[in-house]
């Protein structure tokens, strides 16, 4: 029985009883109730190292795709939960804390996108991942940042695209392509934030580094870049690299895999505007900890409900991504 208080906040916080060993007891629920947990890499190290897979947004919408557990503990935002539930309908999918939101999601209201797609008829309607599921559902194709170039190229050259709904990833692909998308006006808070000057002034401090950057910062960070991609693209090239430090413009979690993977090299993060923080964190990434994981498992809350019909329309652009992606080897 869930407590209304806690289906009031969105999470549940009862206290972990004494004596209990939480991650011995997590990974035993797991394989009683024969549950995956995945999480993204911007989840505390303590998230990641518990989970059974840890990936970029692309990778862990393919494996819910093909798991066979019966319920995906999604460690990540609400819209990754949302993508694992139009995928597996019939699998219990929990995302331990309702209220792990994503700016760029909120900032592309589904009855506004709908509004401004019928404004501009016959456009391709390309939607990045990091959106509702209604707003998957006016939308023709989904990406994430692992695969947004390569499903624009798929597209006829001539063919109008309406991008959303950030407009730094879609500036960075119009940039790449010589594409004209029409942007949706949306940007993540975490990456609108990196400092160019405090970049700058650490490449000077370390002048061998290379700086790694996500699309999802400005053009004025990702024009410093060597190398621009999604996180698990920025990982890979960290990994191999010859270079022995890095600048990290994107969120301080993917600096947990980055240094388990090369515990030689040395992993700096960019730092925001006007803030002395060294690091740039996703408050919404940040809200799931190990206390609501433990308590998600147990009571099997809370649970992602998409509506049906929402989930009929937004489950094609999510099949034509993986099918592009497939096609393409990623
Ligand atoms: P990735 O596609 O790199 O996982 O990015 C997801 C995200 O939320 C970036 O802010
Ligand atoms: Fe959303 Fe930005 Fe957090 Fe990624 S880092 S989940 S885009 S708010």
């Amino acid at each position: 029985m869930i407590d209304e208080k806690w289906m009031g906040q969105g999470f549940i916080d009862e206290p972990i009883p004494e004596r209990i060993d939480v991650k011995a007891e997590i990974r035993r629920m797991c394989k009683e109730k024969n549950a995956l947990i995945m999480a993204h890499y911007y989840t505390e190290g303590v998230i990641q190292e518990l989970a059974d897979f840890v990936g970029d947004s692309l990778a862990l919408a393919q494996k819910a795709a093909t798991t066979d557990a019966d319920i995906i503990v999604m460690c990540g935002v609400h819209f990754m939960g949302e993508t694992n539930k139009i995928l597996c309908p019939e699998k219990t999918i929990l995302v331990p804390d309702l209220n792990a939101s994503c700016s760029l999601a909120e900032s592309c209201p589904a009855d506004e996108f709908e509004k401004f797609v019928k404004a501009h008829p016959g456009h391709t309607v390309i939607s990045y991942v990091n959106t509702t599921a209604a707003t998957k559902a006016v939308t023709d194709v989904v990406v994430t940042s692992s695969n947004a170039r390569q499903v624009v190229d798929s597209l006829p050259k001539d063919t109008p695209i309406i991008f959303g709904p950030d407009r730094n990833l879609g500036g960075y692909i119009n940039r790449l392509t010589g594409r004209k998308m029409l942007l949706w006006d949306g940007a993540c808070h975490v990456h609108e934030k990196f400092s160019v000057e405090k970049i700058l002034q650490l490449k000077r401090e370390h002048p061998t580094a290379k700086i790694l950057a996500h699309p999802e910062c400005k053009e004025s960070v990702t024009s410093l870049a060597d190398k621009v991609g999604s996180t698990a693209a920025l990982l890979k090239y960290s990994i191999m690299d010859e270079a022995q430090e890095f600048i990290v413009a994107t969120e301080n979690g993917i600096l947990v895999e980055m240094q388990k993977s090369a515990p030689q090299k040395t992993f700096i993060p960019a730092p925001p505007d006007g803030s002395t923080c060294a690091c740039n964190e996703c408050n919404y990434m940040k809200l799931i900890t190990l206390s609501k994981l433990y308590n998600c498992l147990k009571y099997g809350w809370p649970a992602i409900e998409v509506e049906p019909t929402v989930a009929k329309k937004a489950v094609k652009s999510i099949h034509r991504m993986l099918d592009i992606s497939e096609r393409l080897g990623l």
